[in-house]
């Protein structure tokens, strides 16, 4: 263990998981656990729950659990000692002193000041007019101001592949760590470091803390090759959690966030005086991203590119942010201009004008049903319509629905009690859909192909077993002494289940009871999921010690099988024997109507 148990009693006595986690998560009471919409994955009916009897939590949607520690961990992007030192400054407690290992939170560190030096000194070669000066050149044909590059800490990557290289190593960085933050790259040759920008002007990306957490560098105009590179992702970067800006725009006081599709609209945003723009981060955007938005903003406008592909990836992030409850308005600029260049050509003002106008998501599915056919013909008008239909229908509130329906009723010619009409029939296919949809996700099989533990599959009899065993462990530890006499960890199939089952002998044979943030240091929010979930899967009646004994058999049954049938060594009895008992056991397997 990382820390002292007393220390972790400690933590979690101070710091309750429903505190914790409704300073994130609105939860409601519903009798000895608490509820709410899951932060991990996206849903319209809440199955996180939290249970301050175990302090812990587990999402049905998601399968997602753990304790406040495993919460932090991934809700700031944290790794376990950083989360505990958050969770222990929470509740105004001091770390121990040291005799913990912290050599993640001390490369993480390592990186963080590599990328602070890195960011100051592409700042000063900016300045400095390094290489004559083309990045100064560059930004201020942009129409950069000073305090704009300033507020953003832009910089300038020299034409050269050991300028920050040795600027880093005078100050004592290694050539591995640089390799790790990704501002220098690890040459196939000789495996040395060079430096992985070069010419190019650079976008430092700060997270939430102010700390510099990656770059993104940009090439000149009559330069070959990608427009942008961007750092990938590091033990501080993840490109699908983070927004370029939103350490400034969080402070702007709006409750309105305008989302742009890279740096140079969001700088030129800024710099237009609207405080609030942030940038994707030249992905599609992400559901975690959505979440970190709406913990900041209740109303988001989405800008976006007028052409297809633009259309599609807007819809999507629709999609994506209703679900977090955040207010949605989509912001198409005219002329297929981004909003750098509109703000360039037509100044501010029209901006504002542009952003007041924009269109909630009904209107612009409307709009891109009606874009896609020529509603002056009876075809067109029809096919609108059925579009129409479906979007209406998917409207929550009784007063939009109306108001829109009576739109297309002008647009189409079509008496709007019609409209209404057909649009309760698809309401309710609708409603039936989804609801089964949710019902479906929450009770798919549980061995998706991604799981923790992929054996399981294989080995589903044995699987099964295992997780029983395991489930009558955490839930009556006085049968641990029996069970572990009986069952060595060996004698498990699958991986996971095996480990778990070692875990548990180490915590149960020390004399203590078992405990989700037992896991929480070692295992991840879908591993602890997992366990919480074996373990809500089982109950136990009467019939304990008859139930533990069959486990037993079976597991060591299946074991048994797999080392005959394996060998290349086996006689041709062996093999015989081991041939009858597989038919035999398919037959019984039948009678009894299982699997
Ligand atoms: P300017 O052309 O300088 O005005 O930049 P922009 O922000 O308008 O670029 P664009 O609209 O073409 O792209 C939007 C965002 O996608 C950029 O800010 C980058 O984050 C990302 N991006 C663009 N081109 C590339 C590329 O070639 N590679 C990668 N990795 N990302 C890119
Ligand atoms: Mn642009």
């Amino acid at each position: 263990m990382i820390f002292s148990e007393d220390f972790m009693n400690e933590l979690r006595y101070k710091n309750p998981i429903e505190e914790v986690i409704s300073s994130y998560v609105v939860l409601k009471k519903a009798g000895s656990t608490y509820k709410g919409l899951c932060p991990f994955h996206n849903e319209r009916t809440p199955s996180f729950t939290v249970y301050p009897n175990t302090n812990s939590f587990y999402c049905f949607g998601c399968q997602n659990g753990g304790d406040a520690v495993t919460f932090i961990k991934n809700i700031e992007n944290l790794d376990y000692v950083e989360s505990v030192r958050l969770l222990a400054d929470r509740a105004g407690m001091a770390m121990p002193e040291r005799g913990y290992d912290d050599s993640v939170e001390k490369l993480r560190r390592t990186v963080l000041a590599i990328n602070r030096e890195t960011a100051k000194f592409y700042f000063e070669c900016l300045i400095n007019k390094q290489d004559d000066g083309i990045g100064l050149k560059y930004f201020v044909g942009r129409k950069l101001s000073t305090d704009t590059i300033k507020k953003f800490g832009l910089g300038y990557a020299p034409d050269s592949f050991d300028k920050l290289k040795n600027h880093l190593r005078s100050k004592g960085f290694s050539e591995n760590d640089m390799v790790l933050a990704n501002v220098c790259s690890k040459s196939r040759k000789n495996g040395r470091a060079y430096d992985r920008f070069r010419k190019k002007v650079m976008f430092p990306i700060f997270d939430l803390r102010g700390n510099v957490i990656a770059f993104g560098g940009r090439k000149f105009p009559e330069d070959e090759g990608a427009k942008y590179i961007n750092s990938s992702d590091t033990p501080v970067f993840k490109k699908s959690k983070n927004l370029y800006g939103l350490n400034l725009a969080k402070n702007s006081g709006s409750k309105t966030v305008i989302l742009t599709e890279g740096y140079m609209d969001t700088i030129a945003l800024h710099q237009a005086g609207f405080n609030n723009a942030v940038g994707a981060l030249g992905t599609s955007f992400t559901a975690d991203q959505a979440n970190l938005l709406s913990r900041y903003f209740d109303e988001i406008v989405v800008t976006m590119d007028i052409d297809e592909a633009g259309q599609k990836a807007t819809g999507r992030a629709i999609e994506i942010l209703k679900t977090t409850g955040i207010k949605v308005r989509i912001l198409q600029v005219e002329g297929g201009k981004d909003p750098d260049e509109y703000i360039k050509e037509y100044g501010a003002e029209r901006f504002r004008i542009l952003l007041d106008g924009a269109k909630n998501d009904i209107e612009f599915k409307l709009l891109g049903a009606k874009n896609q056919y020529d509603i002056k013909t009876d075809d067109g008008k029809l096919n609108y319509l059925n579009s129409a239909i479906e979007i209406l229908a998917s409207v929550g509130d009784e007063i939009a629905r109306n108001l829109y329906a009576g739109r297309v009723s002008s647009e189409t010619g079509v008496e709007k009690s019609v409209i209404l009409n057909r649009v309760q029939r698809a309401k309710k296919s609708g409603e039936r859909k989804a609801l089964k949809k949710e019902f479906s996700e929450i009770t798919r099989p549980k061995y998706s192909p991604n799981d923790v533990n992929p054996d399981a599959k294989k080995y589903r009899r044995a699987a099964y077993a295992e997780e029983n065993i395991l489930a009558v462990l955490m839930q009556y530890p006085q049968y641990a002494k029996y069970v572990f006499e009986k069952l060595k960890a060996e004698d498990f199939l699958t991986q996971f289940n095996k480990e778990l089952y070692s875990k548990l002998q180490e915590i149960l044979l020390s004399g203590k009871e078992f405990d989700i943030s037992y896991l929480a240091e070692n295992y991840d929010s879908k591993q602890i999921g997992r366990v919480i979930e074996i373990n809500n899967k089982f109950t136990f009646s009467n019939d304990l010690d008859q139930i533990i004994d069959d486990c037993i058999k079976v597991i060591i049954d299946e074991k048994d099988k797999l080392r005959i049938i394996t060998p290349s060594n086996m006689n041709d009895d062996d093999f015989l024997s081991a041939l009858h008992r597989e038919a035999k056991d398919k037959k019984g397997k039948n009678k009894n109507g299982r699997d």
